[in-house]
């Protein structure tokens, strides 16, 4: 394989210029020539291309987001969308594609490779979620529940001061990775994640607790794809229950998407990189490179966003054990 092409896509997360540093300085290293593919498959279709270099990619390793923009493309869901990127990557004699991104940019890989079946795909996962299944890891989750963390820090300082019930809203769409990390880290007295069903009573009734023992700063970590609902959602009901607490609600929201990334996502978010190349260049095709216990692992698109990744039910236990 003499030319590759590589690309960044779907929501951004800290890591993905480490991985893409990674994709241009390997697969330049093995004699191919590298072509950066700028907002995802949007910019795949309107024909944003641009040739990357060893020093292209320079001082790069330390920024969040994505030096290659990204997008979520309504055109490259229709077959004449998929039609022009295939024509573009072509022209330029693109023979094989590194995708940076989540499920959905997989997805999109899946069915691209299903019409251009002499194209070449591999994928690497990023996404703060940390939802694909065939990887413990994704790039991004490590920096947002970093950041998610010291932000659940400096409230818990003000909830302690006034006393106060905080609702913290964490990212995840339907996964509770980020709350489950997050509310151990920082000794949440609940953790609410879409993968087990809330008990709004049941919360209630802890509270109310805690206030008979005089604990009265509570951290309550709501995954925004709860099934009560958000963060919001659920101080209402709580509030409706006990109107003599003081309840607050914080969305962390998009500050768990930017920031520098940790030494685990670079370090992380390097190697996979590598491996993505070394993959494409023995053949491997239509598969996601993820670690899985310290080794590389290659999930097929198929499974890894078909098979919800699972929480660890023992670190739900810690939560309820240790608070
Ligand atoms: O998938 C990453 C993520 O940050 C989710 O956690 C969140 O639900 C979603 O993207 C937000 O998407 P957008 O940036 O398009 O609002």
């Amino acid at each position: 394989m003499k030319t590759i092409g590589v690309f960044t896509s779907g929501g951004d997360a800290p890591g993905m210029n480490a991985c893409l540093r990674a994709v241009v300085r390997t697969a330049i290293r093995h004699g191919m020539e590298v072509w950066g593919i700028c907002r995802g498959y949007q910019g795949m279709i309107e024909g944003e291309f641009r040739r990357l270099g060893i020093r292209d990619v320079s001082n790069i390793i330390q920024l969040g987001g994505t030096i290659l923009h990204s997008a979520r493309s309504e055109a490259f869901r229709t077959p004449e969308g998929r039609r022009q990127a295939y024509e573009n990557l072509k022209a330029r004699g693109i023979e094989g594609l590194v995708a940076i991104g989540g499920d959905g940019t997989f997805t999109g890989a899946r069915v691209f490779l299903n019409e251009y079946p002499a194209l070449r795909i591999v994928g690497a996962p990023g996404t703060i979620d940390n939802d694909l299944y065939g990887t413990d890891y994704t790039i991004g989750y490590d920096t947002a529940i970093n950041t998610a963390m010291n932000a659940i820090d400096n409230i818990k300082d003000t909830a302690n001061s006034h006393e106060r019930v905080f609702f913290v809203e964490v990212m995840g769409r339907d996964a509770g990775f980020i709350a489950l990390a997050t509310g151990i880290a920082t000794g949440a007295e609940a953790v609410l994640v879409p993968e087990s069903r809330t008990n709004i009573a049941a919360l209630v009734h802890m509270l109310r607790q805690n206030f008979e023992r005089r604990k009265r700063a509570n951290i309550i970590v709501v995954a925004e794809g709860d099934d009560e609902g958000g963060a919001v959602e659920v101080a209402r009901k709580v509030q409706a229950r006990l109107p003599h607490i003081e309840a607050r609600v914080t969305i962390l929201g998009h500050v768990q998407r930017g920031g520098r990334p940790t030494c685990m996502e670079r370090v992380r978010a390097s190697r996979i990189g590598m491996e993505c190349v070394r993959a494409l260049k023995e053949g491997k095709n239509g598969v996601m490179v993820g670690i899985i216990h310290r080794d590389i692992a290659y999930t097929p698109f198929e499974k890894a966003i078909k098979h919800h990744q699972e929480l660890n039910p023992t670190l739900l236990q810690i939560v309820q054990l240790l608070s």
